[in-house]
């Protein structure tokens, strides 16, 4: 799989995928991660890749032309097995469905907003998909991508060593969705007087499979009692 990227800032991609699983992946041919800088597509002296809002209002607004011409450039030859996707607070919702879902295609190019906003017509006419990442507002969409990308990655075959890992967690678990996952522990059994459960140390897996079916059910009504209505539903 390959995640192209189109930012203004390319420097803020130096770090997040260069650590952990998505860098092991990237580097045993997995997948691929190409930034591209936005300026590489204006056509002026000075690169200009935004201006003045119609109609007035703060800030400034990214233009159409560079993107679009940026996405052409990317993917000359785009086709139902490539997504092109917006990141901006006005997006929908993106959640781990979301990642399972983006993971099928062959290749992800993701526009990173940034300042008031990004021209309509990006999300019109060039854009498959509008996403956000939660009902915050990030000062850009880097982080965002940042996130979708490490979502997604882990998802693609030959990325986690152990397949079933992705599959057993929060939100993906086939027996129990949209469950939060169970408390872990590990050693020492008692660290300043607290306890690890005495069920996880027993060896019974039948116990210890019930006791976390259990804790995590419990958690999820602590945490995200919304999560068990829906699962109700
Ligand atoms: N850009 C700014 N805020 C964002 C958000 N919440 N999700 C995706 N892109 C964004």
């Amino acid at each position: 799989m390959v995640f192209h990227v189109i930012t203004i800032f390319p420097e803020f991609f130096r770090g997040p995928f260069d650590y952990g699983v998505v860098a092991r992946a990237a580097q045993a041919g997995k997948l691929r991660i190409e930034i591209h800088n936005l300026r590489d597509w204006t056509g002026d002296r000075h690169k200009t890749v935004d201006d003045r809002p119609f109609g007035g209002g703060e800030g400034m607004v990214l233009k159409p032309e560079p993107i679009f011409h940026a996405v052409e450039s990317i993917l000359p030859d785009r086709n139902e097995q490539d997504r092109v996707i917006l990141l901006s607070p006005q997006g929908r919702l993106f959640d781990q469905r979301e990642a399972v879902r983006l993971s099928r295609y062959r290749r992800l190019v993701l526009i990173c907003g940034r300042y008031e906003g990004v021209d309509e017509r990006v999300a019109e006419h060039l854009a498959d998909e509008e996403l956000s990442i939660g009902d915050y507002v990030l000062s850009g969409g880097e982080l965002a991508a940042a996130v979708v990308i490490d979502a997604v990655a882990r998802l693609v075959e030959g990325v986690l060593g152990n397949e079933q890992s992705a599959l057993r967690e929060s939100f993906q678990d086939p027996e129990a969705p949209a469950l939060l996952d169970y408390p872990q522990y590990t050693r020492p059994a008692e660290f300043r007087g607290w306890k690890a459960p005495e069920v996880l140390l027993s060896g019974n897996h039948e116990e210890i499979r019930r006791w976390r079916r259990q804790a995590a059910l419990a958690k999820t009504a602590r945490m995200r009692p919304e999560l068990l209505e829906k699962l109700r539903n």
